[in-house]
């Protein structure tokens, strides 16, 4: 057999794994409900923030005016404790008449006429983690094509009060329900979070076969202690879980807690630019009504999501971590551009951190860096210049950095596409 004939054969047989839906081929980005209103139901005292539709309308009405949709947040996701305790005659999920009085294909007509989208939760197992009916194995097909008729974009489907033989059916059968209605829905998975995030009890490749995106690991929660903790596990993991994520499959270490109480402005760049680094989803989950302007100027932060939704959608890697308590991540980028994020864990003051491109495995040339945070252009370096950057305690410095000018003319000016001609350009050299 020649080698043409090899190859075309092999082209043949070889899977292609991914999911076949054609959805998220860049990090879904939006907002979710969970970590910030959690399970309150309480309409009757605290109507602003219970979960009812006013709630999601609300923040839909934020998504579309106030910027965020334009940026790419167009996903309005609800979560836990939307549903009704019973199920209907027709053994039908329902949302509960008192919060959501409209049902949801209002809502999601609601959703749809501002340009955005909708996403719901359904659960693996008898019950949802907060008590409401789940989805067991005989439901799916039923399940599946409620949501579809509903209208809805998007199902996070958790895996509580299910065992791991169920859910090993379950996850693939819900995937192949969803994909059997003939609506694009994009599919959020918790499986591997239930089965604690690693092989060989989880299988990234079935994984990005079957699901748009994963929790891998557990639940957010409004401080610093978790956030960290959470990127300690990724990237601890990241031999296993960088090659899992790709255009149209992705890791997700949980929501953005931007916006709410737990973090400093620091730490909240840190989130940011960690969670950019690791190609992961960006959900919100904040009230959008109230935020301060120093969490919307970094969620929105035109650099920062560019690098998050490079088209390549390869995930970054910690490259170092340093004695010091500096480390640095790195992530590759379309047009041979990347990004380098300087993380300190330190707690005493800023820490001046000497380092140049060569010792960060760059190769030969001369760089155009630009530091998304401080939003402004440090001029050209030299791949063995020794260069210093002062790194906040729980902060970062997050640098875009261009192709070398020497290395392809026609992506020397990526950096004017990510950020949008609104932009000054400063050449203020290169030292901070
Ligand atoms: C689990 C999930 C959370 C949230 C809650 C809802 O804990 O991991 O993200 O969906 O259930 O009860």
């Amino acid at each position: 057999m020649g080698f043409a004939v090899a190859f075309c054969v092999l082209a043949i047989t070889v899977p292609i794994f991914t999911l076949d839906n054609g959805l998220m081929r860049t990090p879904p980005m939006g907002w979710l409900a969970w970590e910030r209103y959690r399970c309150d139901i309480d309409c009757q005292n605290d109507p602003k923030n219970c979960i009812s539709e006013a709630l999601f309308r609300d923040m839909a009405d934020r998504l579309s005016e106030d910027g965020w949709r334009e940026l790419g947040y167009v996903y309005i996701n609800i979560d836990d404790c939307w549903a009704s305790m019973d199920r209907d005659a027709n053994g039908r999920l329902q949302a509960d008449p008192k919060r959501f009085p409209s049902g949801i294909p209002h809502l999601a007509q609601y959703i749809h006429d501002r340009g955005l989208k909708l996403g719901i939760y359904g659960d693996m197992g008898t019950h949802t983690c907060g008590g409401y009916p789940g989805t067991t194995l005989d439901d799916i097909t039923t399940d599946a094509q409620t949501f579809a008729d509903w209208e809805v974009d998007m199902l996070k489907f958790d895996g509580c009060y299910s065992n791991a033989k169920e859910q090993e059916k379950g996850y693939p059968a819900m995937s192949k329900a969803l994909n059997a209605t003939g609506r694009p829905i994009a599919y959020s998975c918790s499986w591997p979070a239930y089965q604690g995030g690693l092989p060989p009890k989880v299988n990234y490749t079935q994984l990005g076969e079957i699901c748009n995106l994963w929790r891998n690991y557990g639940d957010i929660q409004d401080s610093w202690s978790s956030v960290l903790t959470i990127a300690d596990w990724f990237f601890n993991n990241q031999d296993i879980l960088q090659p899992a994520a790709g255009p149209g499959r992705w890791n997700d270490p949980d929501m953005l807690v931007v916006g709410d109480f737990g973090l400093s402005m620091e730490q909240s760049r840190s989130q940011m630019a960690l969670w950019a680094i690791m190609a992961a989803p960006l959900f919100m989950s904040n009230d959008l009504r109230t935020i301060s302007s120093g969490a919307r100027t970094i969620l929105q932060n035109r650099v920062a999501i560019g690098i998050n939704q490079d088209p390549m959608g390869v995930q970054g890697r910690r490259l170092l971590v340093e004695k010091s308590g500096i480390e640095v991540f790195w992530r590759p980028l379309s047009d041979k551009a990347s990004a380098l994020v300087f993380f300190s864990r330190r707690t005493d003051m800023p820490y001046r951190y000497l380092t140049s491109l060569a010792k960060l495995h760059y190769t030969h040339g001369t760089y155009q860096i630009y530091d998304v945070f401080a939003e402004r252009e440090l001029g050209p370096l030299k791949d063995s210049t020794d260069f210093v950057v002062s790194v906040n305690p729980t902060g970062v410095v997050m640098w875009y950095i261009s192709a070398p000018a020497d290395a392809d003319q026609n992506s020397a000016h990526m950096g004017e596409k990510l950020r949008g001609p609104a932009l000054h350009r400063k050449s203020d050299g290169i030292l901070l």
